[in-house]
């Protein structure tokens, strides 16, 4: 096999988005960053040096990472940080995988800082708050298609991403939600989306007006220009956020233009209200039956006749609740979630806190007293109390798990029941994928082959809630054959 060798600097750029500059993290000066193409089993190195005054590492979302946990990326979990002036190189294979995923900074917010959408403010100061203060997701300024914000937004009409095709001819289009803290809805207007690949894993095709993406999820589409251009050729193309919070949210979108080739000759009309797109394809912000609906056409290739992979035989179950809650205050504290409290999020009724030291070396050196603690209960500890004055489910989460793709054999609203909901799972053909929708007021089972010994951060991608502890890690053991085993250590590997 062919090793591909890349290099990422990570240094501070002056970008210009509405007008205002503001000095942007960026790898090797480019915004959006630059893309890796490889083919399926390549070994990967990446040299990545941090070439800024703070912390930084670097995750590739949804990459297996077969033994080679250490080159995952999640900072305090699998390895320390690459300090300012520092290299580290990832190495790892692409096994069985084949479509598109994305990599990402995995420290702090940082990853706001390479690209998805566009925050006139310091993000830095934006977390803080939210871990200091509980205080709820402030929204960016403005969403973007390939870090162009599109005409609907102040002064940014130049800044708007044109995708000029030529009649009859069919694209692929890679679709990919960076953005922090809010699910989209895509579309483009006049034309249908035929959905291929989701986390870079084959789909059964299947047509539809707009698709639903979440943080860190990512969806190949294809689309074929066969629209009879009319006097303008133009067509809308945008990606608005999917929102069910009752909190004051984002309700902006951004706008892209699909241009028939030789036909760019005449204004279009922008939406009048640039917050209802229906006009244009996409649904409304609300619409959770559009969501919901889109997620269950999902479908691997499989077949009855040759069923996938999904493990048939359990050996161990664990029921997980998520919960975001509203705390009141400590003494002496100021917060800012809502009703002068704070936001906090759990699995399990636990908070996540992020150790000192990495996990993953902890774990392989065996040191683990202090660092992190292994009762994480498989229960909820009060099952269903969804009616506690406290507890709100009002958001969805888009839960992700590192080293691991694993199989949506179920999804549904209200309860889980296990007794009568484990006979509706479907085990021929669900979805495969590293990153669930957990729809609000909603469940999804998933299940998957622990075949991958290390460390693995379990979270919601959307930040602000990793930030108010709703993740988990969880250790897949060796196994006995040495091919099970953690390998050790990198020499690069970053210290604390
Ligand atoms: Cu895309 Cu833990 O991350």
């Amino acid at each position: 096999p062919t090793t591909r060798r890349f290099e990422f600097n990570v240094e501070w750029k002056n970008v210009t988005r509405l007008c205002h500059t503001k000095p942007l993290i960026t790898v090797n000066g480019e915004y959006p960053g630059p893309t890796i193409m490889v083919h399926e089993g390549a070994n990967v190195e990446v040299k990545v040096t941090n070439r800024i005054a703070q912390n930084t590492t670097i995750h590739w979302h949804g990459i297996r990472q077969l033994r080679t946990g250490w080159a995952d990326g999640p900072g305090y979990i699998t390895q320390c940080p690459i300090g300012s002036g520092k290299s580290y190189v990832y190495k790892f294979t692409v096994i069985s995988q084949r479509g598109t995923l994305l990599w990402h900074a995995h420290l702090s917010w940082q990853r706001a800082s390479v690209y998805g959408e566009w925050w006139n403010s310091n993000v830095d100061e934006v977390e803080k708050e939210s871990i200091i203060y509980g205080s709820g997701p402030n929204v960016s300024d403005a969403y973007t298609i390939n870090a162009l914000p599109g005409p609907l937004y102040p002064c940014s009409k130049k800044d708007t991403f044109i995708q000029t095709v030529e009649p009859g001819k069919t694209y692929l289009l890679r679709l990919i939600n960076a953005a922090l803290n809010d699910e989209h809805f895509f579309g483009v207007a006049n034309h249908t989306l035929t959905v291929v690949e989701i986390d870079a894993i084959y789909t059964k095709p299947f047509t539809t007006k707009a698709i639903m993406v979440g943080p860190g999820q990512t969806t190949n589409v294809l689309l074929t220009a066969d629209q009879h251009p009319d006097a303008s050729g133009t067509f809308i193309m945008a990606a608005t956020p999917y929102i069910t919070t009752i909190f004051p949210s984002d309700n902006s979108s951004s706008v892209g233009f699909l241009r028939y080739k030789g036909r760019w000759n005449k204004k279009i009309a922008l939406p009048a209200n640039p917050y209802y797109l229906t006009a244009y394809n996409l649904p409304a912000m609300i619409e959770t039956a559009f969501a919901t609906q889109f997620l269950n056409k999902l479908r691997s290739l499989d077949s009855a006749q040759f069923p996938c992979n999904v493990p048939k035989e359990m050996d161990k179950r664990a029921v997980i609740t998520i919960s975001l809650n509203l705390q009141d205050c400590p003494k002496h504290q100021t917060c800012k979630g809502y009703q002068s409290k704070r936001f906090i999020a759990s699995m399990n009724n636990q908070s996540f806190v992020r150790p000192s030291m990495s996990i993953l070396e902890c774990y392989y050196q065996n040191l683990t007293k202090g660092v992190y603690t292994s009762n994480f209960s498989e229960r909820p500890q009060h099952p269903y109390n969804y009616t506690g004055t406290s507890i709100l489910n009002v958001e969805n989460h888009p839960i992700h798990v590192h080293g691991h793709n694993f199989f949506v054999v179920g999804s549904g609203f209200g309860n889980f029941d296990a007794k009568r909901d484990p006979a509706n799972y479907n085990l021929v053909d669900p979805p495969e994928r590293n990153t669930v929708d957990i729809q609000s007021g909603g469940w999804a089972a998933v299940r998957f082959k622990a075949d991958n010994p290390g460390v693995w951060f379990v979270h919601c991608h959307l930040e602000v809630h990793t930030s108010w502890g709703l993740s988990m890690g969880f250790i897949v053991e060796n196994g006995p054959h040495p091919s099970q085993t953690v390998l050790p250590p990198p020499e690069d590997l970053p210290s604390c």
